[in-house]
């Protein structure tokens, strides 16, 4: 087992009616004004907003409120918070929503708490010392930004999406209601779950071994999302199901199923971000159409790993040759997304890029050829580009 450092500070508040105590829950962290951030319309509609709003007053605490976060969140409305908290003097964030509003609140809470241009730290230039505090109500289980150290802001300008990770950003609270994930699109849901396996497989498929506890923590976790991701295609109001996957998702990303390990592969998700900043894809299913094309360009690295893979999560049965029971397990996984509606290529995520862009997204992914993605194999830009082309 890897040394590790585990810092999950996040008080979790789960169950029906949750939302209620967010006034209550704010008030503990000391704060004195609120930014109420949320996205372009989800909250209004189910009239969980005017619950927030209603929390807030009882709790006797001022708010302002800033909306419009949209998928793959933009950093012209990051400026615009940090100048709204700034005017206001606004002590806390509350971010009402996915993992978008949540990495938008993260990022104006960086701009608020440090100097100069807040891009800076997703263009790697400098670090952050600071950031407001933050509270969360969560509507979709996906990104698991609720317990999550990382934002992921996209830049207008060149349609660039970084991320940047400190502890700073870790929530202080995280309110998790199931019925609020009851109003998903069934393609924003299964996207979601999707998401919240790669989070795990990330982690699990990497170059570290000897870490019982956390590949049995991995694999029960994975096969649960698989479950439940499955019955919520037919049944999308089952409160159980939807427990499931909104629990998955927190801790499939606050680090638990990282612990021992060498801290996992990313490539997929450094591929899917730049899919996200050309094409503004689903993040979840941007994943699913290029995680086959990954594991196939890298499986012969780690045959035993993937085929454990395969046997553990996926059920294949164990052939006694690693590299044919991994293959299995790409392809079965690969059925997997196939039954819960999610694309395995390009083209069904509904993008068809041609040779040249296929270049440009290889080379913003390399960050212009002087970087390498990925553990499993190290993966420079001749080879992202080769797994973009596989995945058409
Ligand atoms: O904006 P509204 O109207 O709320 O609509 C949203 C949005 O269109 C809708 N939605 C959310 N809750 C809903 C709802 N619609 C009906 N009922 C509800 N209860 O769903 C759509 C997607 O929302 P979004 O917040 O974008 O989803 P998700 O949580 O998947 O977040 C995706 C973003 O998170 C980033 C991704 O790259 C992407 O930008 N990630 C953040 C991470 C982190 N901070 O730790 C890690 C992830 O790997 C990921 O990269
Ligand atoms: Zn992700």
């Amino acid at each position: 087992m890897e040394n590790f450092n585990y810092y999950a500070p996040t008080k979790v508040v789960f169950g029906k009616n949750t939302e209620f105590q967010t006034g209550e829950l704010v008030r503990e962290c000391g704060c004195r004004k609120v930014l109420v951030h949320y996205g372009s319309g989800s909250v209004k509609k189910s009239g969980l907003l005017d619950r927030i709003f209603a929390a807030l007053d009882k709790a006797g605490i001022e708010y302002v409120a800033l909306g419009g976060v949209v998928p793959n969140p933009r950093l012209s409305l990051v400026y615009e918070g940090i100048t709204l908290c700034n005017r206001e003097s606004v002590d806390f964030i509350l971010a009402v929503g996915g993992g978008s509003v949540i990495d938008s609140a993260k990022a104006i809470g960086y701009g608020v708490a440090n100097e100069g241009d807040v891009w800076d730290f997703y263009a790697r230039k400098r670090t952050a010392q600071g950031c407001l505090p933050l509270g969360v109500v969560l509507t979709i289980a996906a990104a698991g930004s609720e317990m999550s150290d990382s934002s992921v802001i996209t830049n207008e300008e060149g349609w660039i999406k970084r991320g940047y990770s400190s502890n700073y950003v870790r929530p202080k609270f995280a309110v998790m209601n199931p019925d609020l994930t009851m109003t998903l699109p069934a393609y924003q849901t299964e996207s979601g779950c999707v998401d919240i396996m790669m989070h795990t497989m990330e982690r699990y498929l990497n170059q570290a071994d000897n870490m019982e506890l956390t590949d049995g923590i991995s694999e029960a976790l994975l096969r649960t999302v698989m479950k439940n991701a499955k019955i919520l295609l037919d049944d999308p109001q089952n409160y159980e199901a939807r427990a499931e996957v909104m629990w998955a998702g927190s801790l499939s990303h606050n680090g638990l199923t990282g612990c021992g390990t060498d801290g996992g592969d990313w490539a997929s998700h450094q591929l899917e971000h730049e899919l996200g900043g050309m094409y503004d894809v689903a993040h979840g299913a941007g994943l699913a159409a290029v995680w086959g094309s990954w594991a196939r360009y890298v499986m012969d690295a780690r045959p035993g790993r993937f085929a454990r893979f395969a046997v553990q999560v996926l059920g294949v049965e164990d052939t006694g040759d690693a590299i044919k029971t991994a293959k299995k397990g790409i392809a079965a996984m690969e059925e997997f997304y196939r039954s819960i509606r999610m694309p395995v290529n390009l083209r069904g995520l509904g993008i068809e890029p041609s040779e040249e862009e296929i270049k440009e997204l290889a080379r913003k992914c390399s960050f212009d050829g002087t970087r390498t993605i990925g553990c499993v194999k190290k993966l420079d830009q001749e080879d992202i580009f080769r797994i973009y082309m596989h995945a058409r």
